[in-house]
């Protein structure tokens, strides 16, 4: 049934229904119904990429009072223009909201992860929340793109500050920012690049925390060194242009290779374990290229970070930034992110639980309320992921296998997607124009979105049950819900485990809903609701039925991340990996999805990219690879104390508002400080060494 080819798959779909129809009352697949009007939105002001920063050398350079005297004066440190880069990152006056800015206070962070340890580059979680986007800083920068005329869009260098293509398209050749220093001077050059890419994006037992892999920059692309600031990367394909954004948060983001690399397993004793685990969360001072450098850690209380006297981004006037001298991120819990950022003794939230929008709102509207709450696009999506291996990835016991093969099954898919009843999912979260009709694929309202190339399966308990009975599954022992045929698995109930993290309210509450939803087609669902690392190690390693999950960003905006938008190498697509043996086991539809993937990778013409993208909609929403569940807009809830946050920035488009908000440019005025910093007057100390140097 799921061999059909692109452009015929209707076709098949409405003769199998039609034979079906007399029997019951079978409800034909339509398109989604229009998102409901909602415009409390933010404007941006829009810019070219040039406008926001430049590379260049300034007459002189300044820092906080306090560093020169303290660190300089007393031989600590050398002076700030010997710290520097050659050529800084230069921020314009003139694209800053408020202009250049003062240095003082602290960005309180409230989060609900928890951090494994330091080892980013190894796969380690640091909790969320912008701690590790704070951290690592990458090849190139998305999270501004949000404020860039579209006519411009193409990722923003960093550290890499130029990049051309050879004649032919198969070289780029990177220029890295020459001089720059990790946070305890080391010299940031090739060696971090080449580590990065050698042993961590090569080497297939060692991933990234956000899963770069070697297909992310393309099957058979190899990474040159030209000298110590230089390299190429080699395409087997021209102008694969979607690689400048895999070189962006979090894909490209070397980690320091003069301290992680001795405990390497390529040059240590150590195993790929062991490695990992080497820079536990009590480790402080671990060198970054980030603004802010790690000083303090309490357990299920507070990381403390501040201000990384090696920072390689400077305003015109020549001050050193960031202009916040401290970071903190409380260890507490997501829905508390909102509530204390509305109250004023948190500084931040991405307001992205959709049960908190009305008490946030109400909240929020008084006058004498102490942070800004803006809403953007619809771009939180939610979507139920089958495991859609049948190749032994994972490993699963028979029970499991069986329920890999009704995954499989395209009405097994077709029967879940009728029976979600998505009006009620979205308003048992939020009631109000907040959420909308999700039928899976691209979002409502972005830009390669079309309606006419969208499949809805409408609710319809009736439909979900002819197509169960169609793919065999009967309640043989009249408990309520259907048994597997008698050869499989015992013929005992269909019971299908639903991995869900347990540190947001509304993934909880989603899966709660689908149990309730699934019960009523005769399908018993048991949630398996784990710790956010916890539910991460078992979707990387295959070990779930099907599971809950928030949209990955390219569902959004298509052009990052691209590779993972279909299973285009043995690891990018959620809920279909390859198994030990690195062999996929793609259905048709798959491979369809992935070769248009490829295709639109490979084009550089608008129209056909357009065009692809539509077969792109078409084949996910008529296939599923995931069942969409609700979409609905977040907000930005900022402390009004501070200065330069650009209008309109949204919550989650290229990167979370931890990025797009720039916050190494973030200032609070001075009449406007506060008295938070834990730390005043103090820089990280050496590496591995406890709490900051006074
Ligand atoms: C978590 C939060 C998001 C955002 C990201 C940043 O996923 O839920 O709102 O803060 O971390 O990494």
């Amino acid at each position: 049934m799921y061999t059909f080819l692109r452009g015929t798959a209707y076709a098949v779909l409405s003769i199998s229904v039609s034979a079906t129809a007399l029997q019951a009352q079978m409800v034909e697949p339509t398109t989604p119904p229009p998102p409901p009007a909602f415009d409390a939105q933010g404007e941006p002001v829009f810019v070219k990429r040039s406008d926001v920063f430049e590379y260049r050398a300034l007459d002189s350079y300044s820092e906080p009072e306090w560093v020169t005297k303290k660190f300089v004066e007393t031989g600590k440190l050398p002076p700030v223009e010997e710290r520097l880069p050659a050529e800084p990152l230069v921020y314009k006056t003139a694209n800053m909201p408020d202009g250049p800015g003062v240095y003082g206070d602290v960005m309180r962070h409230v989060i609900g992860g928890r951090p494994e340890g330091w080892n980013y580059i190894a796969g380690q979680s640091q909790g969320w929340g912008g701690i590790d986007i704070g951290l690592s800083e990458c090849l190139t920068r998305t999270g501004p793109l949000f404020m860039i005329e579209p006519e411009d869009l193409e990722p923003m260098p960093n550290l890499a500050k130029s990049w051309e293509w050879s004649e032919d398209g198969k070289t780029l050749t990177v220029h890295l920012i020459e001089g720059a220093k990790w946070s305890d001077g080391d010299p940031f050059d090739m060696d971090d690049i080449e580590f990065y890419w050698n042993d961590h994006v090569l080497n297939p037992d060692i991933t990234p925390l956000n899963g770069a892999t070697q297909a992310s920059f393309g099957e058979g692309t190899t990474l040159e060194r030209v000298d110590d600031y230089t390299f190429n990367f080699h395409f087997q394909t021209p102008f694969p242009e979607q690689v400048l954004y895999n070189m962006a948060y979090g894909n490209f983001c070397p980690g320091p290779s003069h301290i992680l690399k001795p405990e390497h397993p390529s040059y240590s004793d150590n195993t790929v374990e062991e490695y990992k685990n080497a820079f536990p969360p009590e480790m402080m001072n671990v060198p970054v290229m980030g603004a802010w450098v790690t000083v303090e850690y309490r357990p299920d209380d507070i990381i403390i970070m501040r201000r990384n006297p090696y920072y390689w981004k400077v305003d015109e006037t020549g001050k050193q930034l960031p202009y916040l001298d401290e970071m903190h991120y409380r260890l507490s819990t997501w829905g508390d992110r909102d509530v204390q950022a509305v109250a004023g003794t948190g500084d931040f939230s991405n307001l992205e639980q959709a049960e908190n929008f009305v008490e946030s709102l109400r909240s929020s509207a008084r006058e004498d309320a102490p942070a800004k709450l803006e809403f953007g696009p619809r771009i939180i999506g939610y979507s139920l992921y089958p495991n859609l291996s049948g190749n032994g990835w994972g490993q699963p016991d028979e029970r499991e296998q069986a329920i890999r093969e009704l995954n499989r099954n395209l009405k097994f898919r077709q029967a879940v997607s009728y029976g979600i009843d998505r009006e009620r999912l979205g308003n048992s979260l939020v009631k109000g124009p907040f959420t909308a009709i999700y039928p899976g694929g691209l979002h409502a309202g972005t830009s390669y979105y079309d309606a006419d190339s969208t499949v809805y399966y409408p609710y319809s308990v009736e439909t979900a049950k002819a197509l169960l009975a169609e793919v065999g599954l009967v309640d043989t022992d009249g408990n309520g819900f259907l048994n597997f045929p008698e050869d499989t698995a015992g013929g005992v109930d269909v019971n299908i485990s639903l991995l869900t993290t347990s540190d947001y309210a509304t993934d909880k509450n989603l899966t709660e809903g689908i149990v309730a939803m699934m019960e009523d087609i005769g399908l018993k669902v048991t949630p398996n609701i784990v710790s956010n690392n916890d539910r991460d190690a078992l979707r990387r390693s295959g070990e779930y039925d099907w599971q809950t999950l928030r949209n990955p960003p390219n569902l959004v905006t298509v052009i990052q991340n691209t590779p993972q938008l279909a299973p285009t190498g043995p690891q990018t697509a959620e809920g279909h990996y390859a198994n030990a043996d690195g062999e996929l086991d793609l259905l048709l539809w798959e491979q369809e999805m992935a070769d248009v993937v490829n295709a639109f990778i490979a084009s550089r013409d608008p129209v056909e990219r357009a065009e692809l993208m539509k077969t792109y909609q078409k084949l996910y929403t008529t296939n599923m690879p995931a069942i969409g569940l609700t979409q609905y807009p977040g907000a930005l809830i900022i402390n009004k104390r501070f200065s330069n946050v650009p209008a309109g920035a949204p919550i989650f488009m290229f990167n979370w508002a931890e990025d797009n908000i720039i916050r190494e440019r973030v200032y609070v005025a001075e009449d406007a400080q506060q008295d938070h910093q834990v730390y005043p007057e103090a820089l990280p100390g050496a590496p591995g060494s406890d709490g900051p140097m006074e």
